[in-house]
């Protein structure tokens, strides 16, 4: 990037020309100019810890050297850029790689469909393909679900602050609480009862679809005998199981598939995010007997982005390196007792750590205190983001790769952050933040009003 642009961009330009929709703009209210790792710039010479990772889809850091240097050699060989779904060399080894390093190792059998590239296509497809094999229209969601924002996805999103009937209603989708909602009670009672009882209410769904780790809902992690209840639940009852994986898939929780630890063998699966290699790509995996689509029935100009596949062909290599799968346990074991640590230091009545792998919340209760944390982190030089019903869970998400020593800087950032904003008690002042800025923003980096 050149200097004379890194210094000639400033916030005025955005307050003036881009859509209010803007979110993280206004939680982030710097200019980044480049990113290596785990560390981010700003034009104004910060560095900042990236703890956010692009809301789950850097897993692997920012430029990967491997990704930059075969993206480079791609464009330079005038690699096909666009293509529909013609079958193409990237897309080729994309694939074959998928299969090599991610499938068959673990004796999954799966077809891929490409969707449009945002996670909220590969969650339409799935939904619209569930039905279409059942011939059934209803749906079932869980309480504090996170799925997108096109309107499928929503109607089995579930925060209010998303949904608002006139964007299309939650017709042909209902709600059962997800595993926790409930505290110790097994919620799994009340899907087996709605299912099995033809008094319930409930019309015989088409699929159940669930996050095993709810990241935009605030880091509820569902256990394996739930989620292996869920399961057979759905065997019984000739119900197609989609998992969502588009945030807690991609090595999020230490495998590669959030659902691995469990056993499940899903009918669906979506993914998105980091499948990338921080470029935009979605994929729906279903079981091959799932694939009921007719040609081009669930089409989309922008369905396999070549330069994506390239990218995600390099990423994926990471998991044939038993270094790089421990070292994911290593550094959720850092995250985990960092955040203990600050309960037990300082105990306070409704906070909560809660996580696995490398997602991890620490729940202050609160959203407009998460929000001054998330302020004070910022001019700290760290980068997260909260999320929950009211945001009030500050969440971790570093890259599964990052050194040892910066994830442990980062911490300390954080604590740093933490006792200021606890200190202070009122909302600081970022030093280029608009007025909108100082709105409390939610995890999608949307402004509360
Ligand atoms: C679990 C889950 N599903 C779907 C989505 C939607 O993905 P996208 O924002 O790329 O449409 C997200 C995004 O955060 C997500 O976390």
């Amino acid at each position: 990037m050149s200097q004379s642009f890194q210094t000639s961009v400033s916030t005025a330009t955005f307050d003036r020309l881009e859509s209010e929709v803007r979110g993280y703009s206004r939680l982030f209210p710097n200019v980044f100019t480049s990113a290596v790792g785990s560390v981010m710039r700003t034009n104004d010479g910060r560095e900042l810890i990236d703890f956010f990772c692009g809301a789950g889809s850097l897993n692997y850091g920012h430029n990967p050297p491997e990704v930059k240097r075969a993206l480079i050699d791609y464009v330079s060989s005038d690699g096909i850029l666009h293509s529909l779904d013609m079958i193409t060399q990237a897309k080729e080894r994309f694939l074959r790689t998928f299969d090599e390093v991610i499938l068959q190792p673990r004796a999954m059998d799966y077809r891929l469909q490409f969707t449009g590239p945002t996670g909220t296509n590969a969650v339409e497809a799935a939904l619209k393909l569930a039905k279409k094999r059942t011939q059934r229209s209803h749906i079932v969601a869980f309480t504090n679900g996170y799925h997108g924002h096109s309107l499928g996805s929503l109607s089995v999103t579930g925060n209010q602050s998303y949904h608002s009937e006139y964007f299309g209603s939650h017709n042909n989708v209902s709600f059962l609480p997800f595993d926790g909602y409930l505290g110790d009670f097994d919620t799994t009672i009340l899907l087996e009862k709605m299912l099995s009882d033809r008094s319930s209410g409930l019309p015989l769904p088409a699929a159940v679809l669930l996050e095993t780790v709810q990241g935009e809902g605030g880091i509820h992690v569902a256990s394996d005998p739930w989620l292996q209840r869920v399961q057979s639940l759905c065997r019984e009852h000739d119900v197609l199981l989609i998992v969502d994986d588009i945030q807690v898939g991609n090595g999020r929780t230490g495998e590669f598939f959030s659902f691995e630890r469990a056993g499940l063998q899903p009918d669906m699966v979506c993914l998105s995010k980091s499948i990338g290699g921080g470029l935009p790509l979605s994929v729906l995996l279903m079981r091959p007997e799932c694939d009921v689509w007719q040609p081009g029935q669930h089409t989309g100009t922008f369905r396999g982005n070549n330069l994506a596949f390239i990218a995600a062909a390099e990423v994926l290599q990471n998991w044939q390196n038993d270094d790089f799968v421990r070292g994911i346990q290593q550094r959720s074991d850092v995250l985990r007792e960092f955040l203990s640590s600050l309960l037990w230091q300082s105990p306070q009545p409704n906070w909560d750590v809660r996580g696995r792998g490398m997602i991890w919340g620490l729940d202050v209760g609160d959203g407009k205190l998460a929000r001054r944390i998330i302020d004070v982190a910022f001019k700290n030089g760290l980068l997260l983001e909260a999320s929950g019903s009211q945001d009030e869970v500050l969440k971790f998400m570093p890259a599964l790769n990052i050194p040892m020593p910066l994830l442990e800087e980062g911490l300390q950032r954080f604590g740093q952050s933490l006792r200021q904003a606890m200190a202070s008690g009122t909302s600081p002042k970022t030093a280029s933040a608009s007025k909108k800025a100082a709105n409390p923003v939610d995890c999608n980096g949307e402004v509360i009003s």
